[in-house]
């Protein structure tokens, strides 16, 4: 006999897909406090004991001459990023995930990819390798004599392989949710799973230009919705998150958005008290965030498909 429970038909991806993701708290449900610091991150590190984070997520400079940081000799850069990496190596929990997301170093035009020159790094640490995410997005310069770059990637490496992993939060919707087998002893079960399926290694999220809700003064935020991805997939309520490259604040507010100890340090005094004003403004209910699960713009559907 075939298995009789018919799953609800699923017309509307925006509910499903708001269905499927954990509600954010509006309101701090506890005191957390982030602990965020106007300080270069080697002297932050230095505070902080071993095994303290159980996840370090972060986007660098990548040597490009931005406002915030001034352009050294490859070589150098490198060997900057080794101290910083090793620190954070130090401070992660044994059960912990680092993400480094970057993009190309770019030198009269020759591209070079900073997740593969980091590589060696980290494999020297000892740390694996569990995905190079490609995140794609759809905005950014228009290159003349070379194609437009639009992804850039985040490593995820583990401190072990006994590490910290959820795939149910971060589960989307599944393209048939109410697919059947059709032969074989699972004949007429879902072949799909009701949660939701794994959101693969290729993420769409656009990044923070000026439309974005979260957009601030930052050249180059992260979007708010792409660390919490990582935070629900690689912590547990109440564990530590670190962003030493923190900027004005999207992994610390990712963080506490969903309960968890929040840490981060930037050089740079405005983006440190942006990054305050932020958190402010999520504790009280004001901040604007792009919500997880939100499709992508669709020009070809009414009102983008929102
Ligand atoms: C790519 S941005 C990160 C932006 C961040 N993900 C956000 O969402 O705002 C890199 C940041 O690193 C900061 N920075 C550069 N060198 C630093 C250092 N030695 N210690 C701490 N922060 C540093 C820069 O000021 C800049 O804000």
């Amino acid at each position: 006999m075939m298995d009789a429970v018919i799953p609800p038909v699923i017309n509307d991806p925006v509910a499903l897909a708001r269905s499927l993701f954990p509600k954010r708290p509006q309101t701090f449900t506890d005191n957390r406090v982030p602990v965020m610091a106007c300080a270069d991150n080697m002297e932050f590190l230095r505070g902080i004991p071993d095994d303290h984070f159980k996840l370090v997520v972060t986007s660098p400079p990548y040597n490009l001459g931005k406002d915030y940081e001034s352009r050294t000799p490859l070589d150098d850069y490198l060997a900057q990023q080794a101290a910083v990496i090793a620190e954070c190596v130090r401070t992660l929990h044994p059960q912990g995930s680092i993400c480094w997301q970057v993009g190309n170093y770019v030198s009269n035009g020759e591209i070079m990819p900073l997740d593969t020159l980091t590589y060696p790094i980290f494999r020297r640490l000892g740390l694996k390798l569990r995905n190079r995410i490609i995140w794609h997005f759809g905005h950014g310069l228009h290159c003349k004599r070379r194609l437009s770059g639009r992804y850039e990637t985040i490593n995820w490496w583990t401190a072990s392989d006994d590490y910290t992993w959820h795939l149910d939060p971060i589960r989307v919707p599944s393209k048939y949710p109410g697919k059947r087998h059709f032969k074989g002893p699972n004949l007429g079960k879902l072949s799909g799973n009701p949660k939701g399926k794994n959101p693969t290694d290729v993420w769409e999220f656009p990044n923070v230009k000026s439309n974005h809700p979260e957009k601030t003064g930052h050249p180059c935020q992260f979007p708010v919705e792409l660390v919490e991805r990582l935070v629900l997939s690689m912590t547990d309520e109440g564990d530590a998150v670190l962003d030493p490259y923190m900027g004005v604040g999207s992994a610390v507010i990712a963080a506490l958005m969903h309960n968890r100890d929040a840490y981060g340090c930037d050089t740079v005094q405005e983006y440190v008290t942006i990054a305050e004003r932020r958190v402010e403004a999520w504790r009280n209910g004001e901040l604007k965030t792009r919500p997880m699960g939100k499709p992508i713009y669709n020009p070809d559907l009414p009102k983008g498909g929102h």
